[in-house]
């Protein structure tokens, strides 16, 4: 079996969880690579849903062994917590979840910055999860932040701590503002945590060479999207990982030779979550309708999702960036109800066309969206099986953005259960879903 990476080609939320969930069965190893507790992906399971953070989607499917990679910043309370949940529902975590000793540890401090900033900024802020993530990525950056390896060793957490805290209290002083972390109870949770972990603290990059080389299959599993990688996507409107194919690489230490392919998570229509441009976004009734029939409320705060119609130039500029051979269409079911279905197929920016995403945000939130206009189907398409079960207009819709996008579409997911799934055999990617 080949590796593949699961992509989100929009703004995230894409249901990347439930595609992951559904295909695992042909993978031995599900990687994440990127983000932290900021993703949301959920799974339904036999009518119970769960929202994983941290912990690889493939997590329900036993024998299958998953991995945080070195590109995680992970957050212990959050990461004991997601575990205990999952072991709950009688999944072992302890014996399939490996972590990589070089991923880097969010703190309480990250988590206080990230809300100090987002209220300096006001009406500015980017509208984070408020997790702490950038704060965690800059530290990463800046060559001072504190990693799993760290936490294995008592001075080791210590010395960091000391370093982080004499950082972050000069902010403080710079912004005039006082904070009020424990830093000695800060220590003493990390060493639990660490002692805790150590059993399953790997180098992951050396575990996936071992295990890629006997020939075993790897799902690697993006969090957030294209959009909102921190080089590719709307910056500054965006996260501070590399949701992008790159991040693969960057984070899990596998070489571009070991991706086989990869599979762009693309959702039938558009959502994003924070601030940003977001060209095809309605603020009237229609995108109410999306929000409700699609329960567009964020997996992990709950915010209500903005949307608005496909963006074509979106999807382009992801399967571009990314390389998609194939892309599962998600949520189609969502569109049912409706008459006509606009699609965007352009920007018009002041008297030009655009057919890409341009740097500078201030140009891309003055584009206007042009439509082409495609009849819908009006008529409920959650119970398809097979792909001739499909509505004749519906699958006019899903071909028309294969083309537009210029890739096929192996899946498309018309409900949120593992069953509510159409695969086209015809495709040549379809071959990578299943054993
Ligand atoms: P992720 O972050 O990409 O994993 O996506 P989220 O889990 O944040 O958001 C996707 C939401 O849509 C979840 O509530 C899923 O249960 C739901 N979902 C996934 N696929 C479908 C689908 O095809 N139809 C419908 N109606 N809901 C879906
Ligand atoms: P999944 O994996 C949607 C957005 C936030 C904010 C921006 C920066 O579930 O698709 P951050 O907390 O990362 O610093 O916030 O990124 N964001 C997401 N939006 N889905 C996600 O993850 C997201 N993770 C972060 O809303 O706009
Ligand atoms: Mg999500």
């Amino acid at each position: 079996m080949p590796n593949i990476a699961i992509i989100g080609g929009q703004w995230g939320d894409e249901g990347k969880g439930k595609i992951v969930d559904l295909i695992t069965p042909a993978f031995e190893i599900v990687a994440r690579f990127n983000g932290g507790h900021n993703a949301g992906h959920t799974v339904i399971r036999a009518g119970t849903k769960l929202v994983l953070h941290l912990i690889p989607s493939g997590i329900l499917h036993d024998g299958v062994l998953c991995v945080l990679g070195h590109g995680l910043v992970i957050d212990p309370a959050a990461l004991d917590a997601e575990s205990r949940e999952v072991e709950a529902l009688g999944f072992d975590v302890a014996a399939n979840l490996v972590i990589s000793d070089r991923a880097h540890v969010l703190l309480p401090h990250h988590r206080a910055l990230d809300l100090m900033s987002e209220e300096r900024k006001g009406s500015a802020r980017l509208g984070t999860t408020g997790r702490g993530i950038g704060p965690c990525y800059e530290d990463k950056a800046a060559r001072r932040g504190m990693r799993i390896s760290d936490v294995l060793l008592r001075d080791r957490i210590d010395a960091k701590l000391a370093a982080l805290r004499e950082h972050f209290e000069a902010l403080c002083r710079g912004h005039g503002v006082s904070s009020d972390i424990d830093w000695s109870k800060t220590a003493d949770d990390l060493e639990g945590f660490g002692a805790r972990i150590a059993p399953r603290v790997r180098d992951i990059a050396a575990l996936l060479h071992r295990q890629m080389t006997d020939g075993y299959a790897v799902l690697f599993e993006g969090a957030q999207a294209t959009l909102l990688d921190l080089d590719h996507g709307t910056y500054p409107f965006v996260t501070s990982s590399s949701a992008g194919v790159g991040g693969v690489v960057t984070g899990l230490g596998v070489p571009p030779s070991k991706i086989d392919g990869v599979l762009g998570i693309v959702k039938a229509y558009t959502t994003r979550v924070g601030t940003g441009p977001l060209p095809t976004e309605l603020k009237d009734e229609a995108g109410e309708g999306l929000r409700e029939r699609g329960g567009e409320y964020g997996a992990t705060t709950g915010r209500p999702r903005r949307c608005g119609w496909f963006d074509a130039v979106v999807a382009r500029y992801s399967a571009r960036l990314n390389g998609f051979e194939g892309i599962a269409l998600t949520k189609l079911d969502v569109l049912d109800t409706l008459e006509e279905i606009p699609i965007c197929v352009g920007y018009r920016y002041r008297n030009t066309r655009l057919d890409d995403i341009p740097a500078d945000v201030t140009i891309y939130e003055e584009c206007k969206p042009i439509y082409e206009n495609m009849k819908g189907w009006k008529t409920p398409t959650s119970h398809a099986r097979e792909w001739r079960e499909l509505p004749q207009e519906a699958r006019d819709y899903i071909r028309k953005i294969g083309d537009l996008v210029g890739v096929e579409v192996p899946l498309v997911s018309i409900g949120p259960d593992r069953d509510e799934s159409v695969i086209d055999e015809s495709t040549r990617t379809a071959g990578w879903l299943r054993r």
